[in-house]
């Protein structure tokens, strides 16, 4: 795990993750941003894990299973999770940077380096309830990672990710979403409205995310 810590703030990372083009760029961006991520997220009021926690309350029993945190970065979920109960969680991500941070806090049962735009390596139905918070973002995971969250979380579990707006309108997300509520594979419990996830960044605007909780059907 890299110690190196460097001036830059948070909206200069996430220009440049935003930037990215490529995995393999995404890649080498969070490797290189892991030392500092959360200093820089909270130093932006990066609110979304409480928020998150506040969902997994209100529809995931804490032990109903094993918990996906796709796109896990360094596990800012991990531990308030983890406080409340939750102990079956797995992590993926795609930096080994960011996942060596979620290790070193100790709350995660198993850590995976995964694209979540391709084919997990998970049985379907593994899982009780898959997150995603803050991956589902231009440059990041594309829509068919709903598809592999879906495959791998069990009837009956639950879906509870964020979409921001840019991604959902720009993407490829509300397209996405649509086909999957046609096809009857899942059943909406709750849509959060709009809001800045990270409040104290300049680049709120491109920010803006949504919560979504779906049932597996
Ligand atoms: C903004 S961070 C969010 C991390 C964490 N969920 C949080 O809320 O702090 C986005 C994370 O998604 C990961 N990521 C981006 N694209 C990915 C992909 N296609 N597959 C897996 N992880 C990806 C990045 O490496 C990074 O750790």
């Amino acid at each position: 795990m890299q110690d190196k810590t460097d001036d830059r703030g948070f909206d200069d990372w996430v220009g440049q993750v935003y930037g990215a083009k490529t995995n393999e760029e995404v890649k080498e961006k969070y490797d290189a941003w892991a030392a500092d991520y959360d200093r820089d997220v909270e130093s932006v009021r990066y609110g979304v894990p409480a928020v998150a926690a506040g969902l997994f309350g209100r529809y995931v029993a804490p032990d109903a299973g094993e918990i996906l945190d796709a796109g896990c970065g360094t596990g800012l979920l991990g531990d308030p999770l983890n406080l409340l109960g939750y102990r079956a969680l797995t992590g993926v991500d795609l930096s080994p940077e960011m996942l060596a941070r979620a290790e070193a806090r100790g709350v995660y049962r198993e850590l995976r380096a995964m694209d979540l735009g391709a084919r997990l390596d998970f049985a379907n139905d593994r899982f009780a309830a898959a997150t995603a918070l803050g991956v589902l973002t231009p440059g990041h995971a594309p829509p068919t990672a709903l598809d592999e969250m879906l495959r791998t979380t069990r009837p009956g579990g639950h879906l509870i990710f964020t979409v921001s707006q840019p991604a959902y309108e720009d993407c490829g997300f509300k397209e996405h979403m649509a086909t999957i509520d046609g096809g009857g594979l899942w059943e909406s419990l709750e849509t959060t409205p709009s809001f800045r996830a990270i409040p104290g960044s300049k680049t709120e605007g491109n920010i803006e995310v949504r919560f979504y909780v779906y049932r597996v059907r």
